[in-house]
């Protein structure tokens, strides 16, 4: 344990764009929250900051999508992300948001301190401007063709389908996505962080922390070594916070210099000790983060601090990596995401499961993969075999043999003590592995010490041995309810919920970290509680149901953000109603697929269609891969006369939308609830 007296703890400050998906709380928020819980829990001080991040172009690019106001964007996403976490059981000391009054008035201060000190430099650059929509264009707001591998749709920060990192200039044709219009270059003043003047300082904080995660640490040295740049710490742009200058009219502070002060700003607002949590040597400021906000945390705000002079500087940036789904990159705007307050919806009570499932395979060192079967496997062969029945048996048991009560334990044998002085080490084990960031370590032996128990029972097999010795069953017992109690304590920081219900089965108020080890938690005589089940098995269709539900709301084919419409065919000769109700279009799931040998366009398909199962031939191959459409619900013409496509009788017809480039796309019920046989009107 440090010696420092108190403790600030960050997560990232979400953009309130959206919802929150379990790549955000794999990545940052729960491991932030064991930490929390697990020095709460040894009665540290500690503060846990977090809040929406409410500026920037994420938020003004989904306003013009949503057709609204970036206000009402980041009110909507917000309240969604606030309601989510308090319902997941993230426990901040604040949840604020950078559109507050006090946010605004602390960025604004701390850049005008910074610029009376002289520490920013000025200069005049040429910027992409959009002549017709009268504004200067963020990175985003401008599309191309990427140099590197001809993708029409770069945008000017990235190209989204090489990866390549861009700046607006790299881009061939650049396009304005505002007006359509191609983007002429203006001259524009702006405030600079001089990154490359404080190199040494930042080389030195960087060199002192040796001892952070190498992906960071890594990732930190290599920006150093490419020499780092100066800096903008203003934009042209309307929406931010004002830049607090006299010539800076239709300027805002760089969404990256206002939102990590948002943590100084929350800390404000929840106490007027907050200078305490950010200025005192004696403490320890930590950021928990995803790894694609390394630098900003790790150099840019530091400076800042630096700069400043008041500050503490972070002491540690626990950044992990990615959680994929499915094998696939999760990805917002193809919805191709496992949406928190989706889950809590179609597992309630469930929070638990998922905090363990996305801690036991937390993207710590590497990637990682997120499965619907992994997370049912997990449930049922984990929480639910081991951790589940452990504690099962030993209430069912103390109810049968001794009316719910604590029996007394008279005397120890040579494996009780055995077991007392492994269960005593756990404790420290997983705390040590918490405190290293090590947190699906922590919680795999946290399931060591279940397993232990389960072992004890296996080996002691109190159900035999009650007719005969039913003294040496009190002794089992005993122990046994003294691991429980144990476990409700050190389960605590990961799984809160099933914390709580485990000690009103135990009938005990929550107990602390450091009261954990010990064979006396619970008294002799103490009358347990009612029974409760920690957790239930989880059946094949609700993951089978799951995996539909994700399949069904994937967004094929994104355009970019107020890319040109490709110009539409004209619309056909009118017809009447009856033209229309003689086709019977029906809800139907494809079952089985596979190539027609001999024809590279057209896939074999079998479809339940509710009347029949039967073969469609569709001319689909080219854009859709046998593997991904089985499971999958589609419209189906079902009346159509069949006919031969290579020697195969295709009997209707799938419904498919063409996109301009020739690209065909399901037209399919989105509603998981469709049925298959449904008649499409
Ligand atoms: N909004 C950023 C993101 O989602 C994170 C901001 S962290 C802060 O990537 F430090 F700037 F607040
Ligand atoms: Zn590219």
């Amino acid at each position: 344990m440090h010696s420092y007296k108190r403790h600030t703890v960050t997560a990232a400050l979400p953009y309130a764009n959206g919802g929150l998906h379990i790549g955000h709380i794999a990545g940052c928020y729960l491991p932030a929250d064991i930490y929390v819980r697990y020095l709460r829990s040894r009665g540290k001080d500690i503060l846990f900051i977090c809040g929406s991040d409410e500026h920037g172009v994420p938020i003004t690019i989904r306003a013009r999508k949503e057709n609204c106001t970036p206000q009402e964007i980041v009110d909507k996403y917000h309240s969604l992300m606030k309601r989510t976490f308090e319902e997941f059981g993230i426990a901040f000391s604040i949840y604020s948001r950078t559109s507050s009054p006090v946010h605004h008035q602390t960025a604004s201060d701390f850049f005008k301190k910074l610029y009376d000190k002289g520490v920013f430099t000025e200069s005049v650059t040429e910027q992409y401007y959009d002549a017709k929509a009268n504004q200067f264009l963020a990175d985003r707001y401008i599309t191309g063709t990427c140099p590197k591998c001809g993708n029409p749709n770069a945008y000017g920060d990235q190209c989204e389908r090489c990866g390549t990192s861009l700046s607006p200039m790299d881009l061939i044709n650049p396009v304005s996505t505002l007006s359509g219009e191609k983007p002429i270059l203006k001259e524009t003043k702006n405030w600079f962080l001089p990154l490359d003047k404080l190199q040494p300082q930042i080389e030195a904080y960087i060199n002192s922390h040796d001892d952070w995660k190498p992906n960071v640490f890594g990732q930190c040295k290599s920006w150093l070594n490419q020499g780092l740049q100066p800096r903008a710490m203003t934009r042209d742009l309307d929406w931010g916070v004002k830049v607090p200058l006299k010539d800076a009219e239709g300027k805002v502070l760089y969404v990256w210099f206002d939102a990590p002060i948002g943590y100084i700003s929350a800390t404000k607002e929840l106490t007027k000790d907050w200078e305490k949590y950010w200025k005192d040597k004696d403490t320890r400021l930590i950021h928990f983060i995803g790894k694609d906000n390394i630098v900003f945390h790790c150099i840019i705000f530091p400076s800042m601090l630096m700069c400043d002079g008041e500050y503490i500087l972070p002491d540690n940036v626990p950044a992990n990596e990615f959680l994929n789904l499915e094998g696939e990159k999760i990805s917002t705007s193809r919805n191709w995401a496992v949406w928190v307050h989706e889950y809590l919806e179609d597992f309630p009570g469930k929070q638990d499961v998922l905090r363990y499932v996305l801690c036991a395979n937390a993207p710590e060192t590497k990637d990682n993969d997120f499965t619907w079967a992994d997370f049912q496997t997990r449930n049922n062969s984990e929480l639910v075999a081991i951790l589940g029945n452990f504690v099962h048996r030993t209430n069912v048991l103390t109810k049968k043999y001794f009316d719910g009560k604590v029996p007394a334990a008279l005397e120890y044998e040579k494996s009780d003590l055995i077991l007392m002085e492994e269960m005593s080490r756990f404790p420290k084990k997983i705390g040590d592995a918490i405190e290293a960031f090590h947190f699906r370590e922590a919680l795999a032996e946290l399931m060591n010490l279940a397993r232990l128990g389960n072992k004890y029972l296996a080996d002691n097999e109190p159900w035999k041995v009650y007719n005969t010795n039913p003294q040496r069953v009190q002794v089992v017992l005993n122990l046994s309810l003294q691991i429980c109690a144990n476990l409700s304590a050190l389960m605590r920081p990961f799984m809160p919920f099933t914390s709580d219900k485990l000690c009103s089965l135990l009938n005990i108020a929550p107990l602390n970290w450091d009261a954990a080890g010990k064979a006396d938690m619970l008294r002799e005589g103490h009358q347990l509680g009612e029974p409760v089940m920690l957790f239930e098995k989880i059946e094949d269709f609700q993951i089978e149901k799951q995996i539909m539900k994700l399949h069904h709301t994937k967004v094929d084919n994104q355009p970019p953000v107020g890319a040109t419409l490709a110009v539409a065919r004209p619309q056909k000769p009118e017809i009447v109603f009856e033209d229309f109700e003689k086709m019977d279009i029906r809800v139907a799931t494809i079952t089985a697929a596979e190539k027609v040998q001999g024809a590279d366009k057209l896939l074999k398909l079998t479809v339940n269609t509710g009347i029949d199962v039967r073969t469609v031939v569709s001319g689909i191959a080219k854009y859709h891969k046998p593997e991904d459409i089985v499971g999958k619900q589609v419209c189906l013409l079902v009346n159509l006369a069949p006919r031969k496509l290579k020697g195969i009788e295709s009997q209707g017809m799938i419904l498919m939308a063409e996109n301009s480039d020739g690209k065909l796309i399901f037209v399919a019920p989105t509603d998981i609830n469709a049925e298959n046989g449904g008649i499409v009107k």
